[in-house]
């Protein structure tokens, strides 16, 4: 199969995610790139995807996909096209995540022909404990990049038949634990009411009422707005920070797994 177009289809409020799949698409080749973000919003109507490769990139929470990823990518489908998944997580762990995307891709109308887990700097990271800081680095990017251009080379014979692919992971999935309702929250003195939370929020979480405040209910904690705040306005104090950061500081590395032809 000549790959004609590649998609990337990602949500990423940290752009962790988003670089991978980036990464990936540009090792599979100089064809056509497009993009579906579905970060900050769910796209409008269903969308069929009827020709190409897919670069599915999503991150990792609590050791499942993300579930507005999920929700979003359930309006996506493939038209039986060959997929590369990828799940992100923050060097704790992605137990049944890319297990999980790999099933979701499958529902959706996609084969998934390769999937990697990847690492990038975790949402709850600060600078005075970091975990998994700057990352995707040049060797991650490196190894999404050559993940890609094999998988693309894999796909060159394609004929339509794979063994399906084998990933790591546990069916059933991890029970996923009790929502907390806790929410970044807004240093007055910093905060300039720029409105720049408001818009990369991919909930529609944060509203101007008398400061700016998160909604409990729909705030996802991704920390996209305390890290992207341009006054550094917004913090999110959990105790997973130190907790990472004692435990989970040694490099980890990416996984990549591939189908295999049938012959
Ligand atoms: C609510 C939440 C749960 C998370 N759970 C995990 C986890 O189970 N394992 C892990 O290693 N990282 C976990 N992370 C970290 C993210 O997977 C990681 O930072 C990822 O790079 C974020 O992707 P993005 O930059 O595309 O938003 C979690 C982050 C958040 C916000």
């Amino acid at each position: 199969m000549k790959i004609s177009v590649v998609h990337t289809i990602f949500f990423s409020p940290t752009h962790t995610s988003l670089r991978i799949a980036d990464a990936i698409a540009e090792g599979m080749g100089t064809c056509e790139h497009k993009e579906l973000d579905i970060t900050y919003e769910k796209p409008v109507k269903n969308i069929l995807i009827e020709e190409g490769v897919a670069v599915i990139s999503v991150p990792v929470y609590g050791g499942r996909v993300a579930e507005t990823a999920v929700e979003r990518l359930r309006s996506i489908r493939g038209n039986n096209i060959p997929a590369v998944v990828a799940v992100v997580y923050g060097n704790r762990d992605y137990e049944d995540a890319l297990i999980e995307l790999r099933d979701i891709a499958k529902e959706q109308g996609f084969i998934p022909v390769s999937g990697g887990a990847f690492i990038g700097e975790h949402s709850y990271s600060r600078p005075d404990r970091p975990v998994a800081e700057g990352r995707p680095d040049k060797a991650d990017i490196d190894t999404a990049f050559a993940f890609g251009s094999k998988t693309a080379a894999f796909l060159n014979d394609w004929s339509g038949e794979f063994i399906d692919l084998q990933v790591k992971g546990n069916f059933p999935y991890k029970v996923k634990g009790n929502k907390t309702p806790q929410t970044p929250v807004t240093i007055s003195e910093l905060c300039t009411q720029c409105g720049y939370c408001i818009e990369i929020c991919p909930t529609q979480s944060i509203e101007l009422q008398d400061g700016i405040v998160s909604d409990p209910e729909s705030c996802i904690k991704c920390c996209a707005c305390v890290k992207e705040c341009p006054n550094q306005a917004r913090v999110f104090e959990t105790p997973f920070t130190d907790y990472l950061f004692k435990n989970f500081s040694s490099r980890r590395d990416p996984e990549l797994f591939f189908s295999y032809r049938k012959i």
